[in-house]
């Protein structure tokens, strides 16, 4: 399949709008940015779709997909129970990086939610996922656009690398501002429960609602994982990832022990930048100041995609604190290093 490109400002031609929602009408697939990841986009109510991007992303068919709406309030005809708390969840972060689980009311095939009696749907606040959402006047299943279990892609050339050739618009929106994907919040059960830390923080969620919530964010031994996505291998590079977790002087210790004993083989850190400044190593990529955890957030994913590109054997990296978006960087982080953490 030959993949044509637009870039977001094509999106003002009519032609290129005509031909976004002549594809998405018929079954094609179409990867867009959103202020999270890039995602890629089907039509919800097309079980063809649906189904292609399953195949394209090798995706386990029982990993469930997030609606994307352009408006709140189109939430009311797909779900039932839309809740005090719903309401005002959807008030202060919507559009915005935050996924809200509903009881579904069976217009979606189990294709999309994985057979689940419940559906999540986000309103993404970016102006090209909007629009795309709107020209389709469907709403729109859109996954992150990486293959299933490579991190997800937060730069344009991350989708061209998975996706050239197998989808058939891709538009070009530039670097993703968040760099981790929505928080998903479970309004189905007694306690609104984080099943995936973003953006959005346990705080901040609590605060606008006026109640302690809950963070399920690990999969406990033998319960079923709330959400399904959460039990696959996920964000791992190819090298070996290490996490580790001490104090400042403790960790950098550590590291340029590993990096000396390891000399052999191709290492890398990626870190803060107050770690990258106290480090020696030949590859040491710094993701942001621990004093602005969203802009490490922002680098995440990049810099672990890179350690594929240079082909780096041991990777390491120091944990960071798990206050605010700290939450949803250590929940990537580890899964990145398969729960490998060292603690000093
Ligand atoms: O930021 C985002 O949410 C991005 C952009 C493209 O919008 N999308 C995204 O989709 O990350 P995806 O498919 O990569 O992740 C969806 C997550 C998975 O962990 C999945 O298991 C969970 O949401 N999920 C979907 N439907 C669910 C449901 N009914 N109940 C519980 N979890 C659900
Ligand atoms: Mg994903």
């Amino acid at each position: 399949m030959k993949t044509t490109v637009f870039s977001t400002s094509d999106l003002e031609k009519k032609e290129v709008q005509k031909k976004i929602k002549y594809n998405l009408e018929n079954d094609e697939l179409v990867v867009f940015p959103t202020e999270t990841v890039y995602g890629i986009g089907a039509n919800a109510l097309s079980e063809t779709a649906v189904k292609k991007i399953f195949s394209v992303k090798g995706r386990p068919s029982d990993n469930p997909l997030i609606v994307h709406l352009s408006k709140a309030k189109d939430v009311y005809k797909y779900v039932n129970n839309v809740s005090k708390h719903a309401e005002i969840l959807m008030d202060a972060f919507w559009p915005g990086p935050l996924t809200l689980v509903f009881e579904s009311k069976g217009i979606f095939s189990p294709v999309v939610t994985g057979g689940l009696k419940t559906v999540a749907i986000r309103v993404p606040s970016h102006k090209t996922a909007k629009k795309v959402i709107e020209l389709s006047g469907v709403p729109i299943c859109a996954p992150s656009a990486n293959i299933s279990g490579r991190p997800s892609s937060t730069l344009f050339s991350h989708v061209l690398e998975d996706f050239d050739g197998k989808v058939s618009i891709i538009i070009d929106g530039g670097p993703t501002d968040i760099g981790l994907e929505s928080t998903v919040l479970d309004l189905t059960v007694d306690i609104p429960t984080i099943l995936r830390p973003g953006k959005i923080t346990k705080d901040m969620i609590e605060k606008v609602l006026n109640i302690s919530i809950i963070n399920h964010t690990e999969v406990q031994n033998g319960l079923a994982p709330k959400s399904p996505g959460m039990k696959y291998k996920h964000y791992a590079p190819k090298g070996n990832v290490t996490l580790i977790d001490g104090s400042f002087e403790e960790t950098i210790e550590y590291i340029q022990k590993q990096l000396f004993d390891k000399r052999q083989n191709k290492c890398a850190v990626l870190c803060p930048d107050e770690f990258a400044d106290m480090l020696n190593g030949d590859t040491i990529i710094k993701l942001g100041s621990l004093d602005n955890l969203e802009s490490i957030a922002t680098n995440l994913f990049k810099s672990l995609r890179l350690m594929d590109e240079m082909n780096i054997d041991y990777i390491y990296i120091p944990a960071v604190s798990y206050e605010g978006l700290g939450q949803a960087i250590m929940n990537r982080l580890l899964k990145a290093a398969n729960q490998n953490l060292i603690k000093l």
